[in-house]
């Protein structure tokens, strides 16, 4: 059928199976390349079908030679009804890697359920044997906890006081000005228990406990930090709460596994457009500054150039990860260069929606958030028949 996005506030409705397509394929290309990682050979990715997950899958792939498995939540298309982006970027990314003689399957389901874990761990037994990576990347509104039940819903709010900053609309360009209201107790125990570090925690502790883990296995979670700007929103916010729980899990997890002589980090990656920040209240603005400054000085980055990055430049440049005073790897360097922040925040004072398209890359926003549902991608004829069934080939 003929594809047309359906855009809803901060989601499309709809996704095309060829754009997703072209966006794999173009990010398996960069990747190659940059040419081969020494890095992990078994690969489990929690959170693979998009963003920083579906990179770091494709990364370990197509820059390492990785067996992988991937873990996600996406829709799965009905006749005349898309699936979401993660099943196609998926069907594509597993598709290629197939044709490349790379191991590659996948769980659809709730990753915080015990009965994914399980099944998880079934496949890693009797594919792979054990993992040598595991890349936690997970972003969810929600989590129902695996031995309680109770749902958490997650809060993007800030602690203590009301935060009133510019905003804007990345579909109208309008910039306006947003109040948001604290948060109360409940919502920075909900978001905590939704994004901190507790069920990464329980996949490296199931993991190890069935001895699923390679000796000198490596874990990495990802965090943000950002600007002073939206502070407020974010880092000292519920969500910045539930990084600081994350980052802290990190020395726990580490503490874990020194039997096994593995190691756990948190890497703190550089703001982007995905599906899990379009939502989140004045990042958009920032991150449109944030673009224009980078793509004038030539540091801009995507999530595969980020990722590739990481893997090549941190974790396996063959000598010790370097981390900050927190222990966390910062590959959020450029975005937060002093000379960087320093333009992003002059801009900000001047932005409006008059001098936005100007003065911001709103431009190159949009075409980010299309492209996260397969539409704008360069070379996809989207006037063409287009087969909205394609299957995951190595769904288990
Ligand atoms: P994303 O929305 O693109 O990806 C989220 C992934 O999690 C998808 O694969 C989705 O299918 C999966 N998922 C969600 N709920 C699930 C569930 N219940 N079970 C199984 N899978 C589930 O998000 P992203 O932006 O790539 O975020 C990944 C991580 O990177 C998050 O921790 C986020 O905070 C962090 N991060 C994001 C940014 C940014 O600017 N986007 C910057 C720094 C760090
Ligand atoms: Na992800």
């Amino acid at each position: 059928m003929i594809i047309e996005p359906r855009i809803r506030g901060f989601i499309c409705l709809t996704a095309h199976p060829e754009g997703c397509k072209q966006n794999v394929v173009n990010q398996i290309n960069y990747v190659k390349s940059k040419g081969a990682i020494n890095g992990p050979k078994k690969v489990l990715v929690i959170g693979a079908s998009t963003g920083f997950g579906l990179a770091s899958r494709i990364t370990s792939a197509f820059g390492a030679g990785a067996a992988t498995i991937g873990v996600y939540f996406e829709k799965p298309p009905a006749e005349g009804k898309t699936a979401s982006p993660g099943w196609y970027n998926t069907a594509a990314f597993e598709a290629e890697a197939q044709k490349a003689g790379l191991y590659a399957k996948s769980i659809n389901g709730d990753a915080f359920s015990d009965e994914i874990k399980q099944k998880t761990m079934d496949l890693i037994k009797a594919d792979l044997g054990t993992v040598d990576l595991v890349i936690y990347s997970l972003a969810s509104p929600r989590r129902t906890h695996p031995k309680t039940g109770v749902v958490y819903n997650s809060a993007l709010k800030p602690i203590g006081q009301t935060f009133t900053n510019k905003t804007v609309n990345f579909h109208t360009g309008v910039v306006s000005e947003i109040s948001i209201t604290p948060a109360s107790e409940e919502d920075i125990t909900n978001t905590i228990a939704v994004m901190g570090g507790e069920d990464w925690a329980m996949w490296i502790e199931a993991l190890k406990g069935a001895n699923l883990l390679s000796p000198g296995a490596t874990t990495v979670a990802y965090s943000y930090i950002g600007p002073a700007l939206t502070e407020p929103v974010y880092r000292k916010g519920t969500i910045g709460r539930a990084k600081d729980d994350l980052e802290a899990t990190a020395f726990t997890i580490a503490d874990s596994l020194k039997d096994i002589n593995g190691q756990a980090y948190v890497s703190v990656n550089k703001a982007l457009v995905t599906q899990a920040s379009s939502a989140i209240p004045v990042i958009p603005l920032y991150i449109s500054l944030l673009y224009k400054v980078m793509k004038e000085e030539g540091i801009h980055e995507g999530c595969i150039e980020q990722m590739q990055r990481l893997f090549q430049t941190r974790l396996f440049a063959g000598s010790a990860i370097p981390t900050d005073e927190k222990g966390r790897i910062r590959i959020d360097d450029w975005e937060m260069r002093e000379d960087v922040q320093a333009k992003v925040a002059a801009l900000w004072e001047q932005s409006t929606t008059e001098s936005l398209p100007e003065i911001g890359d709103l431009a190159g926003y949009k075409a980010d958030f299309m492209n996260l549902f397969g539409f704008d991608v360069a070379g996809v004829d989207y006037q063409a028949d287009a087969n909205e069934m394609v299957q995951v080939p190595g769904l288990v």
